[in-house]
């Protein structure tokens, strides 16, 4: 039997989300009502010009083979978005049209990792990152717990630099950095993120920053792209999406913007044997989200804030879930400890799986990374009476209990 590419370990390690989505399912089925905070999908319809600007281009004829690294208005039309909101200075033959965010990280760690390589992933982290490092050959991940200290400025950036210093090993190739963070709604600041280019740059790391959650900020908190950092625009691969600003998941349209000494890899290698680039109708409708009205980014950015206040007075006046306040994206990652009988992942399962007969979906914090076994992951993408209604519901579950297994 030859070696399937599926026998690789982290490509076997289950789905957190896949489980907990079965379980909800199995419950609906059998006339439950369960409310989703579980997944990370906006709730929002795509803004109506959007979906006028697909339907005009598939038309006209856009319907041929795109150019693999994506049609040069929109790349164009992406250097001047990036100049002026990211501070990227960069060239359309640098920028590459993905399928999602997902693809151009999957581009990303192609790109960068060879056989017995690392990168090290500041956690908690994504989901799908040890997979999209898995697909690549022989290279592997670590994680370092980040976002929750420096969230809580708990670490200062020097100190966070020496810890990413002791954490490098001879076969770091890469970081990978996601600020507004999924799952904890971290925003990290100029200072913070210039700690991490100082050991970038020290050690010649490349750095993978996701910006998938630019948008999508709170409390006037401001979004830094790393490469916008003096001496990181030829070390760093900034990776974009229209999924979550536009409401634009199914839609498969994201960007990645890399060093020209990658520039014979990204777009004429891995874009153009992958997928063969995008749909060109759908770069139009990208563009028309680019050009158009921001006004629909804006008002989703709002419900998602008011969401999350929702969520957090209505858990006031409990001790068994806190919740860091998140300043973007759209996650809540609360701490459970207060109401685990133990720290470990079965413990965790357990109060997930009765959460879940509460009729409230979460995700374990341990699909973030190993280490959050006391942390479950409350998604603000749903509508705001089912936070409020999961708010009341876990209420009423925890006010003045003492944790799991205590009595
Ligand atoms: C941190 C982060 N990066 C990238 C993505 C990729 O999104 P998409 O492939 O829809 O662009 C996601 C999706 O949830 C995400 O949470």
């Amino acid at each position: 039997m030859p070696q399937l590419i599926a026998d690789r370990a982290v490509l076997r390690m289950t789905s957190e989300l896949g489980q907990v989505m079965a379980a909800a399912c199995a419950r609906e089925l059998a006339g439950e009502r369960v409310l989703h905070l579980e997944r990370g999908e906006p709730d929002f319809g795509t803004p109506p010009h959007i979906v006028e600007a697909l339907s005009t281009a598939a038309r006209a004829g856009e319907t041929h083979y795109p150019d693999a690294r994506g049609t040069i208005q929109l790349r164009e039309a992406l250097v001047e978005k990036l100049t002026r909101e990211n501070g990227i200075a960069c060239h359309p033959d640098d920028v590459v049209v993905t399928a999602g965010g997902t693809h151009a990280l999957f581009l990303a760690f192609q790109g960068l990792l060879s056989g017995g390589e690392e990168v090290l992933v500041l956690s908690p982290h994504w989901m799908a990152i040890p997979k999209l490092v898995g697909f690549a050959h022989g290279a592997s991940y670590r994680t370092l717990p980040a976002y929750l200290e420096l969230g809580a400025e708990s670490i200062t950036p020097a100190d966070f630099a020496a810890r990413l210093r002791d954490a490098l090993r001879p076969g770091t190739r890469g970081i990978y950095v996601n600020t507004p963070n999924n799952p904890t709604g971290v925003v990290l600041s100029w200072t913070q993120l210039e700690a991490i280019t100082q050991v970038a740059i020290e050690r010649d790391l490349w750095v993978i920053s996701d910006e998938a959650y630019e948008h999508l900020l709170f409390d006037g908190a401001k979004h830094v792209s790393l490469a916008s950092l003096p001496g990181m625009p030829e070390r760093t691969l900034s990776v974009f999406t229209f999924s979550k600003s536009y409401a634009m998941t199914g839609w498969r349209v994201g960007y990645v913007v890399s060093p020209p000494a990658l520039r014979p890899v990204m777009g004429p290698l891995l874009s153009f044997y992958t997928t063969h680039g995008v749909f060109p109708s759908v770069q139009s409708a990208a563009l028309a989200a680019l050009r158009g009205p921001q006004d629909a980014v804006e008002t989703m950015r709002r419900a998602y804030q008011e969401r999350r206040d929702l969520l957090i007075s209505g858990l006031e006046g409990q001790s068994a879930i806190r919740i860091p306040r998140p300043l973007g994206a759209f996650y809540a990652f609360a701490d459970v400890s207060g109401a685990l009988a133990a720290r470990n992942s079965e413990a965790l399962w357990a109060l997930v799986h009765d959460w879940l007969s509460l009729g409230v979906a979460v995700l374990p914090g341990i699909a973030f990374g190993p280490e959050y076994v006391d942390r479950v992951r409350l998604s603000l993408a749903t509508r705001r009476e089912d936070i409020t209604e999961a708010a009341r519901r876990l209420q009423t579950q925890f006010a003045g209990a003492a944790p799991r297994g205590s009595r």
